[in-house]
């Protein structure tokens, strides 16, 4: 399969050498990377849908072995999926410049993001990335110094032998293009704070006589857990004995999007994930559950 199920698959990936792109878009640089690198094992992270289904197909038609793809916010992908020193070199397109100073923290290259990315990128290896807004490459640098850990080289107008679409766009506006290669050279000289999912390998179907809440109560209802996770609780399907609720948990910036179901059985409340709800199983989502059968966390 070239589309990662990272609810299921086992993590994190065992892949070493990986060349990874963030932010593919239509996928033409990292499908062409793929084919002209054989021996190297490549990842690509998407939020977009319609991006992860196009780049399977073409690589598919394609028959690339070698090439796999997960719709996953690039922080957690990396978080999730690769081991530390697995990445050879990760590459960032034309990254969306989020230019507004209160989209600052949106920024692909902020503090957070570039400390996890060094961890998981092996010494000597490098991050590379391209973009046409000079405010970006200058952000990115003041990242990089105030954590330590990288060497860089900025190259301006560097021409590409596989310009991406936004770099064609930009080119045919004349607009610069810059690529700022972040080298590995040792370890941060401070420790940034980053987040984590703790995966659990289950998550109970709880039995209560006295859930904290009926089913009834739940649509529309907003609840900060003291794990700190923030539960919202939509539309309630009601069959028979059995109720599902859509539920959004967002843990630690994690969105999870499932049903929580609900059911009547021997007199008593069984309340769990619904079996056709596919959950990355954490702590998080376990503690959902544990809370709404009455327990306190
Ligand atoms: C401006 S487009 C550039 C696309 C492509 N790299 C190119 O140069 O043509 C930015 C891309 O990054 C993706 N993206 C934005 N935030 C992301 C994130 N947190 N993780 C992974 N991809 C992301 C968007 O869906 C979009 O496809």
């Amino acid at each position: 399969m070239i589309e990662i199920n990272y609810r299921r698959e086992k993590k994190p990936l065992p892949v070493q050498n990986a060349i990874v792109e963030i932010g593919f878009g239509n996928g033409d640089f990292l499908l062409k990377h793929a084919m002209e690198n054989p021996d190297r094992f490549h990842i690509g992270f998407e939020i977009s849908g319609i991006s992860i289904s196009k780049i399977v197909k073409k690589a598919k038609r394609l028959g690339l072995s070698n090439l796999r793809v997960a719709r996953i916010d690039a922080y957690w992908g990396f978080y999730l999926l690769l081991r530390n020193e697995s990445v050879e070199t990760a590459y960032m397109n034309f990254p969306d410049p989020w230019p507004k100073k209160r989209h600052t923290a949106r920024r692909l290259t902020n503090l957070e993001n570039l400390f996890l990315f060094h961890s998981r990128i092996k010494s000597g290896g490098a991050l590379v990335l391209k973009t046409d807004e000079r405010f970006f490459v200058d952000y990115t640098i003041e990242n990089a110094q105030e954590m330590g850990g990288w060497r860089w080289e900025l190259e301006e107008n560097a021409i590409s032998e596989t310009p991406t679409k936004y770099e064609k766009k930009w080119i045919q506006q004349g607009k610069t293009i810059y690529r700022l290669i972040l080298q590995k050279a040792g370890q941060p000289s401070k420790e940034i704070k980053i987040r984590h999912l703790k995966e659990v390998s289950e998550v109970p179907h709880m039995k209560t006589e006295t859930p904290r809440f009926y089913p009834e109560e739940l649509p529309g209802k907003v609840f900060r857990l003291p794990n700190t996770t923030v539960a919202k609780f939509f539309n309630l399907w009601r069959r028979d004995e059995e109720y599902l609720l859509e539920t959004l948990l967002v843990e630690n910036g994690y969105e999870h999007y499932f049903m929580t179901r609900f059911r009547r059985k021997d007199g008593k409340w069984v309340i769990g994930v619904s079996p056709f709800s596919e959950v990355l199983k954490t702590e998080g989502i376990r503690d959902l559950v544990l809370w709404l059968s009455g327990r306190e966390l």
